[in-house]
């Protein structure tokens, strides 16, 4: 890759000779020698490098990247972290592998609740310079936009902290930050489900829709934490506030997440473990979208969701990193990866359920495609094709991020 030329003001990005242009865009295949140009931000042309260039020449541009040998695809579109978090957790990993589970070591205090006293104890300034970390990190894997969830405060004031350091996160950094308020996450310690829940629904929403910053609310409805009731509760109240509904459903069990998410008319639903065919169709009738989160499954040496019966019902499903302290995951390459080894993926279908799948499960229709009108999000990956994305799997195989149009990563 060369950049031929810093940017000098307004004007057009032109991207040419792409050994491949993936364009996201389902049942499109991929462009060979293929260009794509972005111009105030959006995709204005896409196609072979010899008529895209005809139109939009290569020497008037106000920069150019010659992607030889290189895939041009969309950039990542992570639409399931819990990526703001504080604290160590890392003998947990080790006590998993022992085989201790992931619920007991919730039950006793730790996992979620111990990453709460953690991020209660860190200073707003700490949160931030953390969550500006890993948004690098996240950019240098390719993800160009990434929800990230509240949910380790668990009382008002701090799940309102942890709301305010995303707002200043996205102002901060090039990836766009799309926060979520989970303030039915777990069950704090001074309290129980139902007393909780009422505590989300009467104090922490009205606070959370004064503030102004959360656009979706999340709940973990699973055995030993919100009830399908519980989560019904949350999620509407949230909708009375203005916020989108998105459910943690069947991740550990299958107690009817999935059916809730459909009836709520959730965006989507996440995990899916132990969601069955007429959980599938439920949800695709409903439009809602399926995400699966194989590093969460990898992570915990749990069998891996079936994607197929959510294929065959007509949804458009995603995938997505689940970034938290108990998948310690930033790579949405390496997701894709999972879910072709792990899910049986075709490797077009997870390169896609990554970045067209994710931004409709983040209810950003604008962008995770390249194709004209879209948002000029892209990755210029140093290998011949798409399939090596999840193929070359322990490395990073983005070397170019341009968000909107500007190089932010390289
Ligand atoms: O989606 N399952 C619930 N929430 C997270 C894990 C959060 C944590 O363990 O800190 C998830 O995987
Ligand atoms: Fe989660």
């Amino acid at each position: 890759m060369s950049a031929d030329e810093p940017p000098t003001g307004d004007g057009t990005l032109v991207v040419h000779g792409a050994s491949e242009v993936f364009t996201g865009e389902p049942g499109a295949d991929p462009i060979e020698n293929g260009a794509v140009v972005v111009a105030d931000g959006d995709v204005v042309a896409v196609g072979p490098t010899e008529a895209v260039t005809r139109e939009y020449p290569v020497e008037s541009a106000r920069q150019a990247i010659d992607a030889t040998g290189r895939t041009v695809m969309p950039g990542f579109a992570d639409s399931h972290t819990h990526a703001l978090f504080a604290g160590d957790r890392s003998d947990e990993f080790a006590a998993k592998l022992r085989g201790k589970a992931y619920q007991d070591i919730l039950a006793e205090g730790g996992g979620i609740l111990r990453t709460v006293r953690a991020v209660r104890e860190a200073s707003d300034d700490d949160l931030l310079d953390a969550m500006l970390e890993r948004l690098d990190a996240m950019c240098a894997h390719g993800t160009t936009t990434v929800e990230v969830k509240s949910g380790y405060g668990l009382d008002t004031e701090t799940e309102l902290r942890m709301l305010d350091v995303l707002a200043r996160a996205d102002a901060a950094h090039p990836v766009d930050v799309v926060p979520t308020f989970m303030g039915a996450h777990a069950i704090p310690e001074d309290s129980d489900a139902e007393t909780y829940t009422d505590r989300v629904v009467e104090e922490q929403l009205p606070a959370v829709a004064e503030q102004g910053v959360a656009e979706f609310c999340d709940v973990f409805c699973e055995e030993g934490v919100f009830s399908v009731e519980q989560s019904l509760r949350v999620l509407e109240a949230g909708v009375d506030h203005g916020l989108t509904p998105k459910v943690h459903a069947e991740e550990f069990v299958r107690l009817g997440g999935a059916q809730l998410a459909a009836e709520v008319g959730a965006t989507s639903a996440d995990h899916l473990l132990h969601a069955t065919g007429e959980d599938a169709r439920a949800i695709a009738e409903a439009g809602v979208v399926p995400v699966f989160l194989p590093g969460t499954a990898f992570g915990l040496g749990a069998e891996y969701a079936d994607h197929t019966a959510f294929q065959e019902a007509g949804a458009t499903v995603a995938i997505a990193s689940d970034f938290n302290p108990n998948c310690y995951a930033p790579s949405m390459g390496f997701a894709t990866t999972l879910a072709c080894v792990g899910m049986r993926m075709p490797p077009a279908e997870a390169v896609r359920a990554a970045t067209h799948g994710g931004a409709l499960a983040m209810d950003r229709a604008d962008r995770g495609t390249l194709s004209e009108g879209r948002r000029g999000d892209l990755l210029v990956v140093d290998a011949p094709s798409h399939v090596h994305v999840p193929y070359r799997f322990g490395q990073n195989v983005v070397e170019t991020v341009v968000k909107g149009g500007t190089l932010v990563a390289e």
